[in-house]
């Protein structure tokens, strides 16, 4: 009998019931889905059959037109017009102007603000939880989880805006004040991935505007509709305070970025908005460039920046591990495997990628594990009994299958899954792998996807090492009993991630710590904590306050 967590309990799921669960009116097979009654919803977010892409105090937009898809079905959901070149250019000058008014707000007011932001974010959370699940396609108790964490993040930093600041240090001069100072750098950019459209803008949103700064948000362009109706929200507090929209300005995609960028295009071959992009990354104007995304793209971007001497803030690729000892309590392995493998269909930067497993429970937990899995209920996300949606792209699809033939050429063993579902939508079964080596280069490697690939291992030093020796430094969870092990992996030879747990999943941080990673994750660190640091910059100040001028290190000039 499975022992698993109350709340991540799972029933067994017929086949005969699945075609059920995903069954839709043939009418949605051609038209948009915002047409459709059953979709109606759609329009309480301000969604309409066509959708303006930027927000700038005024909407607008004059770059391509795209068109959304449900990853459930592959059907259309509504059109945005994203922005061009003049979008951009124009969006920058009014949120710079913006700034000048921003800036001069007092911190707590600013905070007053983010706090009416989370206000408004609470009254619409269940419709856009259930739009981020029909857009992204994650489960919906997932969908409105991550505008859970834009609330709480809301939240946070209103009681921040009352607490930031820089020590006041004793100076070696009599009459001296030595003091530090922070101010806001100005503009945010913050570009942020598919998998959490909303959360993540929400962490780098709220702490940038109580810091001082105006946002411009690029959200991605298979998310766009999330993006455009979260800006809607903030641009109704910003109007009823009235206060510049360009305050959190956006701008949607971007293909139609102007000739001057085709040069980009062609660099990066691999999706219009790219260009998009390296405008904000070679933008002087662009203060700070918060990058969620591949690792192969931060570094382009990281290096686009670093290159103006400007400043980035990265979250990048993980490849997350759970270690299971021999003492560890499986009630608690289970369930946690279970969500932070499966969870999100295997797409958050938190998932558990490497399963290690100690000898003596390696058969049993891999038993088991396959039973839960057997057990999840999988179907339309946005349905509330269901825990596993689809990928969220066809792309993601083919990246799934072209790991798990790589896994099996490299000595993996297929245990579970592997296969893509014969359904609509891009499903696929959640996979375990087991039987590779721990530094098979398929391992080494982030796929976006449901796989889990688990290890035997025999003792604490060798796993500790394994657990390190990826470039990826995200996440990483040990369960055990030991406490004099749970030190050390908290210690200097643990953990080398930027979030080290114990007894819990790799995946589902709180808002309150400083979320990110190490190594080729990026070393950006965003949300709780004091993360704020990065959306400011310091002044070191001396004031002398007495009548004469002695020098530091006590040298006499004279
Ligand atoms: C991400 O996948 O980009 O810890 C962010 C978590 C979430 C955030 C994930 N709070 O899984």
């Amino acid at each position: 009998m499975l022992r698993l967590a109350r709340p991540l309990c799972v029933q067994t799921v017929k086949a005969s019931k699945l075609s059920r669960l995903w069954s839709r009116p043939a009418a949605l097979m051609s038209t948009l889905l915002i047409h459709h009654p059953q979709y109606a919803w759609l329009q309480d977010l301000g969604l309409r059959e066509d959708n303006e892409g930027v927000f700038n105090g005024s909407w607008g937009g004059r770059g391509e037109v795209i068109t959304t898809y449900c990853p459930a079905n592959n059907e259309p959901i509504a059109r945005v017009r994203q922005a061009s070149m003049k979008d951009y250019e124009e969006t920058i000058g009014k949120a710079k102007k913006a700034w000048n008014i921003w800036a001069d707000i007092p911190a707590p007011k600013r905070g007053e603000i983010v706090r009416k932001i989370g206000d408004a974010l609470r009254e619409k959370i269940q419709l856009l939880g259930r739009l981020v699940s029909l857009e992204m396609g994650k489960i919906l108790v997932e969908g409105i989880g991550e505008v859970q964490e834009y609330v709480d993040v809301c939240d946070y930093a209103a009681g921040l805006s009352r607490m930031i600041g820089g020590p006041t240090l004793p100076s070696e001069r009599p009459g001296h004040a030595l003091m530090e100072q922070w101010n806001p750098l100005g503009l945010v950019g913050i570009i942020t991935a598919f998998n959490f459209p909303v959360a993540v803008f929400g962490w780098n949103n709220a702490i940038a505007l109580i810091t001082g700064n105006v946002c411009l948000w690029k959200g991605a362009p298979t998310t766009s509709l999330v993006s455009i109706a979260v800006t809607k929200i903030i641009a109704k507090v910003l109007e009823d305070n009235l206060l510049p929209g360009a305050i959190c300005s956006l701008t949607c995609g971007g293909a139609d970025m102007g000739k001057n960028l085709l040069h980009e295009l062609r660099r990066f071959p691999k999706g219009l908005s790219t260009a998009h992009r390296t405008a904000m990354a070679r933008d002087e104007r662009v203060n700070l460039l918060s990058f969620t995304g591949s690792t192969q793209v931060g570094k382009q971007v990281a290096l686009m920046v670093q290159e103006r001497f400007g400043k980035s803030l990265l979250e990048l690729g993980g490849n997350n591990a759970i270690i299971a000892f021999e003492d560890a309590d499986l009630s608690l392995v289970l369930p946690s495997a279970l969500f932070a493998a499966v969870g999100t269909a295997g797409q958050r930067c938190t998932t558990v990628r490497r399963l290690f497993l100690h000898e003596s429970i390696h058969d049993e937990v891999v038993d088991r594990l396959k039973n839960a899995y057997s057990q999840i209920r999988v179907g339309n996300p946005w349905d509330p009994n269901i825990l596993y949606g689809p990928l969220h792209t066809k792309q993601a699809v083919s990246m799934f299958v072209q790991a798990v033939e790589e896994a099996k050429k490299e000595g993996g063993t297929v245990v579970y899954g592997g296969k893509v579902m014969d359904h609509p939508g891009n499903y696929v079964e959640p996979t375990i792998v087991t039987g590779l080596v721990h530094d098979a280069p398929i391992v080494h490697k982030e796929t976006f996807a449901p796989i889990l690939y688990v290890f035997k291992f025999k003792n604490e030093e060798e796993v500790f090492e394994w657990n390190n020796e990826v470039k990826q430094g995200l996440s990483s969870s040990i369960f055990t009993k030991d406490l004099g092990r749970i030190f050390r992996w908290l210690g200097p030879k643990g953990s080398d991630c930027g979030i080290v747990n114990v007894n819990i999943p790799t995946s589902g941080a709180e808002i309150g710590g400083a979320f990110g990673g190490e190594k080729h994750t990026g070393g950006g660190r965003e949300s709780g904590s004091d993360a704020w640091k990065q959306y400011m910059r310091r002044s070191t100040c001396t004031i002398n306050y007495s009548t004469a001028l002695p020098l530091a290190q006590g040298i006499k000039f004279q």
